[in-house]
């Protein structure tokens, strides 16, 4: 039986709230489905998802694109842009991303993720001393969650946590500009900006490394260049936004959406707070069950054949980790959240070349934050039921979260 893109319907509000349905659909009836609108294969079943991840011939390319018809001195921009994001080691692939990607996580041993356990814990009980200070309501996402994950990164590549509204503009903007075609030529201006002023500030704190090596993530990435290890100027810049911006979203994400689902279960909710060891097990949970990055993006670098379906060379395939996630054959009753779920291989750091370099960090921040809003918000509770939900394939969470943690009176 044929399906239009119609009756796979991902860009409706019902989606964004809940595409679990529609995966379900999509799994059982066409895994493999060409999706007009993408003009892409679309695969929901976890095997494929992670046969794409690990497929050599499935190449990563930046979304980023722009009309070839323009003046002269926006081409100029454009090419800048594309050249600076390109060099990010998520758009690279071997030989080069296997390079780039040692010589980023040789720099990322300057720091040792455990050891920053009592900073992360400092980070979280500061930003709720201040909340609790100040009322008895939060928007869980921006109040809390998002300056969480700047201030966490910022310390960890040795920058100011003061500049992190600075950095959540760079970050939003950045977005637009990882979405696809480009063609609004405002927008255009305003990326180039922010690229030379992300370049100028991260240059400044480079050279301010280079003079006095410490013990933070930008030291160690210079340590590895000056080691004559092959990492570009423009290549550790460039990838410096990457770490300062790629862990942002994704980790607020996982905060809301791990909150999100616990305050609808109020039974796993009542069993972690009677079983904190069980938090390792239930971050991975949330993660599975909400995945904050839904979406894996590949081009196929050759003719193949994946999940019975023959692919062309060139054609796009994104690779639906949040399907993949609640797909039955690898998980019992997937669309129940089990914070005892184990064995629990999701795909929501990835699989393959490419997983994710934040990943320890990430999942020390979960197994930091739910415990601490769970023992110092006892009574934390939804502000709305009415919730909206990021209208991107791309990102799964709520654009705000108000909880009230305080009853009036109480
Ligand atoms: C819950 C939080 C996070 C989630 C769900 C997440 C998810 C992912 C996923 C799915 C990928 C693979 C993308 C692909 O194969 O196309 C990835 C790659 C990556 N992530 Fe994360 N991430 C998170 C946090 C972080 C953090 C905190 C950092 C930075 C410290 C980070 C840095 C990276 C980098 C650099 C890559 C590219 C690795 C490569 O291409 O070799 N991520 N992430």
């Amino acid at each position: 039986m044929a399906h239009s893109s119609d009756s796979y319907n991902l860009l409706s509000a019902e989606a964004f709230a809940n595409p679990y349905p529609i995966y379900g659909r999509m799994r059982s009836e066409t895994p493999v489905y060409w999706y007009e609108r993408f003009e892409a294969w679309v695969l929901t079943r976890y095997d494929d998802v992670k046969t794409m991840l690990d497929h050599l011939e499935m190449l990563v390319v930046s979304p980023v694109s722009f009309p070839e018809d323009v003046p002269t001195e926006q081409q100029a921009k454009q090419q800048k842009i594309a050249e600076f994001l390109g060099r990010w080691v998520i758009y690279q692939n071997p030989p080069r991303q296997t390079v780039l990607r040692q010589l980023l996580s040789q720099g990322f041993k300057a720091i040792t993720i455990r050891d920053l356990r009592p900073r992360i814990q400092a980070i979280a009980d500061e930003l709720l001393d201040e909340l609790t200070a100040n009322g008895e309501e939060m928007d869980v996402i921006w109040d809390f969650s998002f300056p969480f994950a700047v201030t966490v990164i910022a310390e960890i590549l040795g920058v100011p946590s003061s500049d992190r509204y600075l950095f959540k503009a760079w970050a939003l903007k950045l977005r637009d500009a990882n979405i696809g075609y480009i063609d609004d030529p405002e927008l255009i201006d305003e990326i180039d900006q922010i690229i030379d002023a992300a370049k100028s500030y991260l240059s400044v704190l480079v050279a301010e490394r280079r003079q006095n090596l410490g013990g933070d993530l930008t030291s160690g990435l210079v340590r590895v260049q000056e080691d004559g290890r092959m990492l570009e100027d423009e290549e550790l810049l460039s990838n410096l936004l990457l770490l300062l911006f790629g862990g942002q979203e994704t980790t607020m994400h996982m905060i809301g959406n791990g909150l999100l689902a616990l305050l609808k279960h109020p039974d796993q909710c009542q069993m972690l707070k009677e079983n904190p060891g069980l938090i390792e097990i239930a971050v991975e949970e949330f993660l599975r069950y909400e995945s904050p990055g839904p979406l894996a993006m590949r081009i196929t670098g050759t003719d193949l054949t994946l999940g019975g379906q023959v692919m062309c060379a060139g054609q796009k395939v994104f690779g639906m980790v949040g399907a993949a996630n609640r797909d039955p054959a690898h998980f019992p009753e997937p669309d129940r959240l089990d914070i005892t779920r184990q064995p629990n291989r999701h795909l929501a750091f990835g699989h393959g070349v490419h997983f994710c370099l934040g990943a320890a960090l990430a999942r020390l921040e979960g197994q930091i934050v739910f415990p601490t809003l769970l023992r110092r918000l006892p009574q934390l509770r939804l502000g709305t039921e009415d919730l909206d939900w990021c209208r991107s394939i791309a990102i799964r969470g709520t654009t705000t979260l108000p909880v009230v943690f305080k009853l009036k009176g109480y």
